[in-house]
This record gives structure tokens, C-alpha cells and sequence, in this order.
């Protein structure tokens, strides 16, 4: 897009919050920037008290005796209460009255076509699969597929593996799990089956939840398919899957292995709706999340159930402004295989009694408007969705927003990557009519839910910054000593205390949860860690963060994070590749795109009369949207001699990223292959 560092760097509009009542809020949570300050100032002067209050808008079976213990990094929050979080999004709703109201709004993919009217001859409508699941359904929905996983020998503890579509068994699935204290860990079902086979064998999952298929743009997505393979695999190591629950969603055909798969409708029939919710100590594992690191494998990011749910409940409160019985229908467009998913389309909503929106498919299907149809149908009050999909839509035009009733939007928010001044100006402008926040929303998968983020009804806003930190929060700039940097000085975020939803460990892998988030930066007067993101920021005048992104070797592509390693390994293991080297790229929609620098085996080369051509760049990108997943399939692909090293070996990413970026000049003819050796000669010293 057109916006430049400079302009960004530069960018000084400011946006003032509005009264409530102008928005039809009854009330703003926090309704100025003073009441912000004051609260945020209180909250770190008296964390007890301020997270006591927060977590005392769940309901928990047991009180707890101490707000936070806290030995770094292990933190054990709101100590010897119990609780469950199933029960806190579904059971108490329905205990408190409100069985009957809405917890979940759901549109499929599919269109059919009906004819609207005899009468009025040959007019065809549009008509949509909806459902709308009550929090009684729900509530029985989630006991009657809690006591069918119990009846496979799930326990409280097991991990439970849930690779579906955006259906509402999805969300079921998820809170069943917590129902009876098992673990979710659901993957994104746009990964590949060797993400299944590591995933479930990292967490010793033994069953898997999946579907026939799932919808997107109008084609099937075969995911049974998938764990079919990923089991196969699964069988020649220790790890077994005993049962496999399949819904029927698309009526695909599918292979079937009897004993160990059972469709979700026969488990279900058969199981009693009576399956009370099972009391959780407050830091027993909710769920595991696997996410992408500078290293190795992914990572079961494990999050527990007391301090997560407090977090995720406060913050979806604040940050989008929820009240519960006022009509407000809250549409968070990411899917449930990442974190966003997880805190923002269920528990952070549903704890908070507002009906939460979830839609099967893609934004273009059958047209380029369909978001926009959705938030028009469905009377949507707050969307939450990544900058990505905004830039897309920017692409596709004004007309498409333009031809829909957005009236009843009032929050507008962003996450993921950072958002560019031009694509959040767009979003204010074309989908918020100009008189909606626009809150962009800075976290990651550790910290569970937001830690920097305007509060829509306080916090002034500027396109591109995500402000200020979430109340309890206490985010900093700081240099490699842990010291904070004077305004508009670019430095490492850190958080430097520790908060409720932040991730309890990396499952099975201690070394790695303390060196990768607790050992780099301390505080210079204690001696005490904090915790590091491993994104860049700085502060501005105003006090105003602007994350500039990741400082290790993730990739936020479109959104979603993935490691340049992972993309690497995938593409060392065809049989033609000797080595390759992946950075990030600018990318128009994307915000970064994958490039992928590759050297070819010579023997390979000539034993398959093969040349380093187009031809064979397009197997190599396709090659690894088959071993990860289509999101991991490079924007570009170049092949190279050899790849630029220091002089100890370490390939020269630096380098790299300029030549990706455009920025370098090679010194050869890059159509076919690059040759470094005269940059990285200049370089070597540097790096
Ligand atoms: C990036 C997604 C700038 C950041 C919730 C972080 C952002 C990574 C923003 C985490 C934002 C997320 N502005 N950058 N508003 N939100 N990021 O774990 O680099 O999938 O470290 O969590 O996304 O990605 P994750």
C-alpha cells in the first residue's frame, strides 16, 4: 500500500473516543483517557486488588486463597480456587436465567437458491444455513460430547486434538473438552497432516475430533482425509490414536476404520446430557495452543484455566465494550485454530454473556461482499478481524461495503500484524462510517489476550499504533539491559510484571519456556526477569506504542505466525534442495511475504534433466504448502549458488531480507541464479 516508514514515522492524526450514547452504548466501561490513567496507574500500585475484581466477574466453585504467587517465572495465579471454564461461558448463563437467549450465531458457507416467491415468477434468493444455538443447547450439547469422550477414557488432564471447520461443534468440541477438564489442543485446519502428526504426538493425544470436510470458497476441504493420513503415520511411533470422532458436515465421501472411528452424531445420541462441569483448580491446563518459534518444532503454548479466563474476560470487556442484553452481536472473523479464536470468538465472549457470530467460510465467496452482507444480516455490533483481510478488501473495492446497511457497527478491531495508516483509515472510513473506534489490538498467543490496546470509549487513537497497555499491564520499551527508553527510541517490548492470561509453560519443554521468554531481559535493579515478546516497538511522546515486529526468525504472514525454520525444513526434505534460507518479504496484502532462497542438488539435477526454472520453483512452493499447509507456501522462490555466510557459518538473514526486500542490488543476472559472494563479501563483518 502507499504508506512508506516515513509516512508511518510521521503520521500524526489523532482520533477522539466519542460519547457512549453517540454509538448507542449505554455506557462506556471506561470513559476517558483520565479514568484510564488513574485506573491503569491503581492497578499496578494494587495488582491484588485489581485482579481479585476481575476475576470476580467469573463464577468459581472455590474462592482462592492468594491472588498470585509468583517464584519467575512461574506464576500461579488466584491460588487454591477452583473453577471451570465451560461452566463460566455456557451453564451459568443458563442457571441465571438465561437459557433461553442466544450464545452462538452461526452461517455456513454454502448458498442454495430458493424461489422467493411463487407469485412474483421467476425470482431467485439467496438462501443461507443458519443456526443459532441457545445457551440450553449448548449447555447440553457440551455435556452429552463430554460424557461421550469420558466414555472413550478421556480424563481430566488428557489432551484432546480438535482439527475442524468453523462449525458450531467446534465450539462445542472446545468446551466439552473443559466441561471435564481434558485440554483442547485444536489445530488449524488449513494444516497439513504432518502439523497433525507432530502436534499429537507432542501432546500424547489419543483421540482427535474432525469433520467429513469443511467449506471453503465453495470447495471441499478434506480434513478427514488428513487425519486419516496423519494416523498412518502416527501408527509406526509410540504415539496411538484410539478414537477418532468425525462429524458428518459436507457428506464427502470418506474411508472409515471401524473400532477406532465413531461419528459425532452416534457418539452424542448415545451419551446422557448429565455431565456436571468438573471443578478445575484455577492453574490446572486449559488448553494447548501449538504456535511457531525462531526454532525447532512449534510449541505447545499451555495456558491454565483461572488466570486465562479472568484475562480474556476483563479484556474482551474492556476492549470491545461487551454488555450483555443490549443487543449486541459480536463477530470476531478469525479462526478458532489460533489464539484470536480461542480468547475473542469463545472464551472471552461467551463468558461475558454476549452472543458470539461464527462464520464457515471465506470472505469472497460466492462474493466479494459476503463479510459485509453477514455484519448487515446479522446486525453485527463489534467486528474484530486482521489487517490482512482489510487490505484485501481495500483491493476489492469501496462498492463492495458501500452496497450493505454497516449502521449497526460500533467497535471496530484489528489484530495479528501491524496495521498500516492507509488500510486502518480505510476500515474507520468505509466500514465504520467514520464514527466507529477502531481499537488495534497488540498480543500474541503467550500473553492470551490483549496487553496493548485503545479502550474505545478512553484512549484517543492514531492509525497505526496500538496505544496504550491493557489495565494490570505494565508493558515497556527497553534496551538489551532491561532499561526504558526515552521516547520515539526503538527497543525490545517486555512486560515486566507478571498478568493472569500469560502462558504457565511450553508443554513438555521447561529449557525452552525459560530461555526463550525469561531469559533475555531483567529488570536492571532487581535482577528479576521480564517477560520478552521478541517484537521491536517504541514508545512515542505520548506514551504510545508502535510494535515495528518480530525480532527473531517468526514471520507474521497475513496474520499468521509461522517459523522461517519450519518453512526451511520443508524445503530441504525434496529431494532436489541441498539448501535454502527463508526470510520475510514486504508484501502488499500480506504485510510479509515468504522468500524463499534456495540452492539445488547438482547430482539430483542432472540425474532428473531438470534446470533451476519457473517450472521448479512452482514445485518447491507447492511442495511446502504440502508439508505445512497453503500459508506456508513462498511468495517467491529464488535459487542461488550458495548462500551468503559469515565467516562462522551463520548465513547472513540480513542480507537476505534486503535482497528480498529489493533494497540490494545484486552485483549478477538474478534470472537464474544469484550470486552472493560479492555482497556478502562486503558484509561479513558487519553481521
Ligand atoms: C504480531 C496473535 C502489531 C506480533 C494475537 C506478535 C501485532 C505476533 C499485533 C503474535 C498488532 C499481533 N500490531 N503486531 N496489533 N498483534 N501482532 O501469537 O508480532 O499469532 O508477536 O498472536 O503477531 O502472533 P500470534
Amino acid at each position: 500500500m502507499a504508506d512508506t516508514i516515513e509516512s508511518v514515522l510521521n503520521e500524526s492524526r489523532v482520533f477522539q473516543p466519542v460519547p457512549a450514547a453517540q454509538l448507542r452504548f449505554s455506557h462506556w466501561h471506561v470513559p476517558s483517557l483520565d479514568v484510564y490513567k488513574a485506573l491503569h496507574a491503581k492497578s499496578l500500585a494494587d495488582p491484588d486488588t485489581f485482579w481479585a475484581d476481575a476475576a470476580n466477574h467469573l463464577a468459581w466453585f472455590k474462592p482462592w486463597s492468594r491472588v498470585l504467587d509468583w517464584n519467575p517465572p512461574d506464576a500461579q495465579w488466584f491460588v487454591g480456587g477452583s473453577l471451570n471454564a465451560c461452566y463460566n461461558c455456557v451453564d451459568r448463563h443458563v442457571e441465571s436465567g438465561h437459557g433461553e437467549d442466544v450464545g452462538l450465531i452461526w452461517e455456513g458457507e454454502p448458498l442454495s437458491r430458493r424461489t422467493a416467491h411463487p407469485a412474483t415468477g421467476s425470482h431467485y434468493a439467496p438462501m443461507h444455513e443458519l443456526r443459532w444455538l441457545r445457551y440450553r443447547e449448548l449447555q447440553q450439547q457440551t455435556a452429552r460430547l463430554g460424557n461421550a469422550l469420558k466414555a472413550m477414557g478421556v480424563k481430566k488432564g488428557d489432551v484432546v486434538t480438535i482439527y475442524m471447520p468453523m462449525v458450531p461443534e467446534l465450539v462445542i468440541a472446545v468446551l466439552a473438552c473443559a466441561r471435564i477438564g481434558a485440554a483442547h489442543s485444536v489445530i488449524f485446519g488449513g494444516f497439513a497432516p504432518q502439523a497433525i502428526v507432530e502436534r499429537v504426538t507432542d501432546a500424547k493425544s489419543r483421540v482427535i475430533i474432525t469433520a467429513d470436510g469443511g467449506f471453503r470458497r465453495g470447495e471441499i476441504v478434506e480434513l478427514k482425509k488428513n487425519v486419516d493420513e496423519a494416523c498412518e503415520t502416527l501408527a509406526t511411533t509410540p504415539t496411538k490414536v484410539t478414537n477418532v470422532i468425525v462429524l458428518q458436515r459436507t457428506g464427502s465421501r470418506i474411508d472409515w476404520r471401524p473400532g477406532r472411528d465413531v461419528w459425532w452424531h452416534d457418539a452424542v445420541e448415545a451419551a446422557s446430557a448429565d455431565c456436571p462441569c468438573e471443578p478445575m483448580d484455577s492453574e490446572d491446563m486449559l488448553f494447548l495452543l501449538y504456535t511457531s518459534g525462531s526454532t525447532g518444532k512449534p510449541k505447545g503454548i499451555l495456558h491454565t484455566t483461572g488466570g486465562y479466563l479472568t484475562f480474556v474476560n476483563l479484556t474482551a470487556r474492556l476492549t470491545f465494550n461487551l454488555i450483555p442484553d443490549a443487543g449486541q452481536v459480536f463477530w470476531c472473523t478469525a479462526d478458532v485454530g489460533w489464539v484470536t479464536g480461542h480468547s475473542y470468538v469463545i472464551y472471552g465472549v461467551m463468558s461475558n454473556r454476549v452472543p458470539t457470530l461464527l462464520y464457515e467460510g471465506a470472505p469472497n465467496f460466492p462474493a466479494n461482499d459476503r463479510f459485509w452482507d453477514i455484519v448487515a444480516r446479522h446486525r453485527v455490533t463489534q467486528l474484530y478481524t486482521a489487517p490482512t483481510a482489510i487490505r484485501t478488501f481495500m483491493k476489492w473495492g469501496d462498492d463492495h461495503p458501500a452496497k450493505h446497511n454497516l449502521s449497526t457497527l460500533r467497535v471496530l478491531g484489528t489484530v495479528g500484524e501491524p496495521i498500516n495508516p492507509e488500510a486502518w483509515m480505510w476500515y474507520h472510513t468505509h466500514i465504520g462510517g467514520g464514527r466507529c473506534p477502531v481499537v488495534d489490538t497488540y498480543w500474541q498467543t503467550e500473553t492470551g489476550g490483549h496487553v496493548v490496546t485503545p479502550l474505545p470509549g478512553a484512549t484517543p487513537t492514531k492509525p497505526g499504533s496500538c496505544t496504550l497497555p491493557m489495565l494490570g499491564i505494565d508493558a515497556a520499551v527497553v534496551n538489551e539491559q532491561g532499561e526504558e527508553l526515552p521516547p520515539n527510541q526503538g527497543g525490545l517490548f517486555a512486560i515486566r510484571r507478571p498478568w493472569p492470561g500469560m502462558l504457565r509453560g511450553v508443554f513438555g519443554d521447561r529449557d525452552r519456556f525459560v530461555k526463550t521468554y525469561w531469559s533475555r531481559l531483567k529488570d536492571p535493579a532487581t535482577g528479576q526477569p521480564f517477560y520478552f515478546a521478541a517484537d521491536g516497538a517504541r514508545r512515542d511522546q505520548d506514551g504510545y506504542f508502535w510494535v515495528m515486529g518480530r525480532v527473531d526468525d517468526v514471520i507474521n504472514v497475513s496474520g499468521h505466525r509461522l517459523g522461517t525454520m519450519e518453512v526451511e525444513s520443508a524445503l530441504v526434505s525434496h529431494p532436489g534442495v541441498a539448501e535454502a534460507a527463508v526470510v520475510g518479504m514486504p508484501h502488499d496484502l500480506k504485510g510479509t511475504g515468504i522468500c524463499a532462497f534456495v540452492t539445488l542438488k547438482p547430482a539430483w539435477l542432472k540425474a532428473n534433466a531438470r534446470t533451476p526454472d519457473d517450472a521448479l520453483k512452482k514445485e518447491l512452493a507447492a511442495h511446502v504448502a504440502k508439508e505445512i499447509g497453503p500459508i506456508a507456501r513462498p511468495d517467491s522462490v529464488r535459487f542461488a549458488e550458495g548462500l551468503p555466510k559469515t565467516r562462522s557459518g551463520k548465513i547472513m538473514r540480513r542480507l537476505l531480507r534486503d535482497v528480498a526486500a529489493g533494497v540490494e542490488k545484486i552485483t549478477q543476472d538474478t534470472t537464474t541464479l544469484e550470486d552472493f559472494s560479492v555482497v556478502a563479501k562486503l558484509r561479513a563483518d558487519e553481521e
